[in-house]
């Protein structure tokens, strides 16, 4: 059967049919705040390219996070941006590094969020790497030792999940092999599993003053011109230990987390990373769109192609977006 006894525009002509139909909206509970931390004391610095967003000392913490936790975002993601760095990123496994350090606030302040740490050497290190470099050349397994080191100090601190980013082999089992020998046994790792080498990471490499002093991070991170290196990628992370996937950037990669999706059985997190907000910030700004019209929508292209939980810089104004 054919028009005009089919008639789709049935099932949407009136709001109750459509409010009816709709999947239910995306609850706050799946969305992960990224938080950038630096050095000192009352310091909040805006961050240009990334409108509405601060890098903050540690003690500003409890009171610059309330909004969020009070509009029921499922967790944070905490970045140190550090103004120390050095060639091998000594500051990744400080004790009393930026990371470690708010894990103790957030953990006393806000109880109920999932506390969530980026693994990754590029905020530590002088060169901007994502891991130590031999002879000029980023040397792969060193650089997993240090990831591992820095997993265990985060665990140490109170992280519920380290999420390691640099795109190194081998990485995710290094790092569950460094948590289970240091008695950390329930930490989960979310891995940055299929990170494609992007060109929207331009206003984060700003917030966390890590671009790269030299080349380009092509020699780790996934050709997003090769959809089957950038599966394996997920799949290997899973083989080795992941508790959880990810997808990174989101809105050029919806058939990857729609593949993704089909081959494996953990959560899948997608990150809006930094350029995606701005783009759709200028957009709105332009007055070219509606900026709460376009994260919906974005928002809901995510669930839509596979992904349990977001990561995003709109996440405390969700419920505002959602009008
Ligand atoms: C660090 C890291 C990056 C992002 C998250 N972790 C930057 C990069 O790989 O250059 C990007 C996040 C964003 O753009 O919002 N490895
Ligand atoms: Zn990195």
């Amino acid at each position: 059967m054919g028009f005009p006894q089919t008639r789709l525009r049935r099932l949407r002509s009136t709001p109750s049919l459509r409010r009816m139909l709709a999947a239910p909206a995306l609850p706050p509970a799946r969305l992960i705040y990224p938080v950038f931390l630096v050095d000192g004391k009352k310091r909040r610095e805006p961050i240009p390219s990334l409108a509405g967003q601060a890098r903050l000392s540690v003690d500003m913490l409890e009171q610059e996070l309330a909004p969020a936790a009070e509009a029921g975002v499922g967790g944070f993601l905490f970045f140190g941006v550090p103004e120390d760095k050095d060639p091998l990123g000594k500051g990744s496994c400080a004790e009393h590094g930026l990371v470690p350090e708010a894990l103790r606030v957030t953990r006393k302040a806000f109880p109920e969020q999932v506390l969530f740490t980026d693994v990754c050497l590029c905020e530590y290190t002088d060169h901007g790497h994502c891991g130590i470099l031999a002879d000029g050349e980023l040397d792969n397994d060193l650089s997993i030792e240090a990831l591992g080191r820095m997993a265990v100090a985060h665990a140490a601190a109170g992280a519920h999940v380290v999420a390691p980013s640099a795109m190194m082999d081998g990485q995710v089992a290094a790092i569950r092999g460094a948590l289970d020998a240091t008695g950390h046994k329930t930490t989960l790792i979310l891995s940055y599993s299929t990170k494609f080498a992007s060109a929207l990471y331009g206003p984060f490499r700003d917030a966390a003053k890590s671009a790269p002093a030299f080349g380009d991070r092509r020699g780790y991170q996934a050709p997003y011109d090769d959809p089957h290196q950038a599966l394996r990628e997920s799949l290997e992370d899973e083989a080795e230990g992941a508790d959880m996937l990810m997808v990174k950037p989101s809105m050029f990669y919806l058939d990857i987390l729609c593949r993704l999706r089909e081959r494996t059985l953990l959560p899948i997190a997608a990150y809006h990373v930094s350029g995606e907000y701005a783009m759709l910030h200028a957009a709105a700004e332009k007055g070219y769109g509606d900026l709460s019209a376009l994260i919906r929508e974005a928002a809901v292209a995510l669930r839509r192609a596979g992904a349990d939980f977001i990561i995003a810089y709109w996440a405390p104004e969700w419920r505002k977006h959602l009008g």
